[in-house]
């Protein structure tokens, strides 16, 4: 049967999340897991954020269909001359077919006047040979993860995030990825609305955020190690006894990895970051899945 792409609409939501929570299961199986049950508030947070994306970049948001079922779905933002690839997902019965190819290949051409790119990648190997052929330069990366067992210190000047704000959060990015994460920090913005914790530290010409919330580090920035380290800090002596993630630490954020084992955290491979093109120094920075 014919696999059609086309432009991704808000009455596809349910049918993209459920092709994705099928890859993520089948991927669960494959790596030896039972997959949990997933619970309302997830498959909510996924709809929201489908929405949001949707309405920022309509035209980055495609699906590949086969006859009248969703079976893919890619989702690219532009964000300046920042183009960043937070999905890319094929249903597991049609995978290795050349659709993430087509799909892909739409998402850059969404993208084809950007001049820098982002991509976190999975450790899935046609997720990697898709990108590297692509252009881009492959970072491989560990995922951080486990409960923290050494519970550090709450660093002193790291305070709640406020509306006024996410200012800060657009200097630093100029200053670490090159590009702000939406007009104003708006993306910022809407992961913190979506349930995220958000801390920042303003001391002189030092600063720094970080968002995270139950089980994640969502993103991270700072101009120095010594403030990512302190946020990092702030949030591993303020979560609970739960496991908590951390993904994308390429080698070039030796703090995280030193942080991490301070507080007892496990590292593991795990997928990598990779990049194209005129970004900042991309360090100290942990990328967030949804907005890179
Ligand atoms: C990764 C994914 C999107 C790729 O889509 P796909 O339709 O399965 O892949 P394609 O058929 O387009 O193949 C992609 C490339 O991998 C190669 N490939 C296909 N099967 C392969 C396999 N079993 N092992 C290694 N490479 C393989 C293909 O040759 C192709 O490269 P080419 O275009 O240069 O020939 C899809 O498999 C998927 O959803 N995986 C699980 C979720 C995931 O990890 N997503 C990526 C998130 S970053």
């Amino acid at each position: 049967m014919n696999v059609r792409i086309r432009p991704m609409t808000t009455d596809d939501v349910a049918g993209v999340d459920e092709q994705k929570m099928a890859t993520f299961e089948a991927q669960d199986r494959e790596e030896g897991r039972e997959p949990e049950l997933v619970p309302d508030d997830v498959h909510e947070r996924n709809a929201a954020r489908l929405h949001h994306q949707l309405g920022t970049d309509p035209d980055g948001c495609l699906v590949a269909v086969e006859g009248g079922r969703i079976v893919g779905h890619v989702v690219a933002l532009l964000r300046e001359y920042l183009w960043c690839l937070p999905m890319l997902h094929v249903h597991p019965e049609s995978q290795s077919g050349g659709i993430g190819r087509r799909l892909l290949d739409a998402a850059l051409d969404y993208g084809k006047d950007a001049e820098a790119g982002i991509i976190m990648a999975s450790s899935d190997p046609r997720a990697l040979r898709l990108y590297t052929t692509s252009g881009f330069v492959l970072h491989p990366a560990m995922e951080i993860s486990g409960r923290v067992r050494h519970r550090p210190p709450a660093p002193v000047g790291v305070r709640e995030g406020g509306d006024d704000d996410f200012g800060l959060t657009v200097e630093v990015d100029r200053r670490v990825r090159g590009v702000p994460h939406g007009a104003n920090g708006n993306d910022v913005r809407f992961i913190r609305d979506l349930g995220s914790r958000f801390a920042v530290l303003d001391r002189g010409g030092e600063r720094g955020y970080v968002l995270w919330r139950e089980g994640r580090v969502v993103l991270l920035a700072a101009t120095t190690e010594a403030v990512a380290c302190e946020l990092l800090r702030h949030v591993l002596a303020a979560v609970g006894d739960d496991d908590i993630d951390i993904w994308a630490v390429t080698g070039s954020q030796q703090w995280a990895i030193r942080t991490a084992y301070d507080a007892g955290l496990v590292l593991k491979p795990g997928g990598a970051l990779l990049t194209r093109g005129r970004l900042g120094p991309m360090t100290p920075y942990l990328a967030s899945g949804l907005y890179l």
